[in-house]
C-alpha cells in the first residue's frame, strides 16, 4: 500500500515519529477510501523521498516554454513543484528537444497539494476522473514534431488530471508519444496508459519513471534508447 508519507519531504520533516506514524495513517485511510486513487508499491522510495520533496518556491513559470520549432522532438511537462521541470530540462537537452510547459490557470498551492486533506484541490481532482483542470495561456503548436516526451509527477498512482486536459487538447496523430514522470517511488504504473486513453492518438509508447536526480548523461542514454 502506498504511504504518501513517502512524498513529504523528510529532510526538513521536524514532526515527531508519532505525528508522522498519525499523517502517513490519515494518507492510507484516504487512499482506502478514495474510488480513483490507485495505491501503488512502496517498493522503491527509500532515498528518493527527500529529493523529491515539494518545494513551495519553484513554482512552474511560463519563461521555461520555448517552441522554437525548429527541432523534431519537444518536451511536455507539468510539474507542481519542480522535479518533474528538472528532469524534463535534462531530457530536452539531451534529445536538442523544445519544451512547453503546461502551466495550470490556477497555481498550486502547497494547501492545495496536500495529500492528507481530503478536501484539498489535488485529493479532489484525483478523486473525479473527470476532473479537467485548465491550462493557462495558448497550447503549443505541436504539428511539426515527429516525437512528444510528455512528463508530470505521480499523484495518487497516476498523472495529475490537467495532464487530461493536456492530451486531450492537442492532435497527436503521426507522433511517438513517450510518457515519463517523477514521483516519490511509484512506478508510471498505468498512468501512461490512461493518458494515451484520454488522448485518443499518437503512437504512444511505453514510459518510464526518471530519478529526480537523473544525470545528462543518463537522460541521453534513455532518450537515445527511442532511436
Ligand atoms: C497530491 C500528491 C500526490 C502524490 N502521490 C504520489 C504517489 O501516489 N506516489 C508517489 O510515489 N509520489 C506521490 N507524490 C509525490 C510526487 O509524485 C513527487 O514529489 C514528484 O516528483 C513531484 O514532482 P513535481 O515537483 O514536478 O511536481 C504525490 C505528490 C502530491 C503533491
Amino acid at each position: 500500500m502506498l504511504s504518501l508519507a513517502a512524498c513529504g519531504d523528510t529532510s526538513s520533516n521536524t514532526a515527531s515519529s508519532e505525528a508522522a506514524a498519525s499523517s502517513q495513517q490519515q494518507a492510507e485511510q484516504s487512499s482506502a477510501e478514495s474510488k480513483a486513487v490507485q495505491p501503488q508499491s512502496d517498493s522503491d522510495r527509500s532515498s528518493e523521498q527527500d529529493k523529491t520533496a515539494p518545494d513551495s518556491t519553484s513554482q512552474p513559470d511560463t519563461s521555461a516554454t520555448d517552441t522554437s520549432g525548429d527541432k523534431d522532438t519537444i518536451v511536455i511537462y507539468f510539474s507542481a513543484t519542480g522535479t518533474t521541470k528538472g528532469v524534463a530540462q535534462r531530457i530536452a537537452s539531451a534529445a536538442n528537444a523544445d519544451t512547453y510547459e503546461i502551466v495550470p490557470q490556477e497555481k498550486y498551492t502547497d494547501a492545495d497539494l496536500d495529500w492528507n486533506d481530503k478536501s484539498s484541490r489535488s485529493t479532489v481532482e484525483m478523486n473525479d476522473p473527470d476532473s479537467r483542470p485548465k491550462i493557462a495561456g495558448d497550447l503549443p503548436d505541436i504539428s511539426a514534431y515527429k516525437r512528444v516526451f510528455i512528463g508530470y509527477p505521480i499523484w495518487w498512482g497516476d498523472a495529475p488530471r490537467i495532464m487530461s486536459t493536456f492530451v486531450e487538447s492537442v492532435k497527436l496523430d503521426g507522433k511517438t508519444v513517450i510518457p515519463f514522470c517523477t514521483s516519490g517511488g511509484s512506478p508510471i504504473g498505468r498512468s501512461g496508459e490512461n493518458l494515451k486513453n484520454a488522448s485518443g492518438s499518437g503512437n504512444w509508447l511505453s514510459g518510464e519513471r526518471l530519478d529526480s536526480g537523473i544525470s545528462e548523461q543518463e537522460a541521453k542514454n534513455w532518450v537515445d534508447s527511442f532511436k
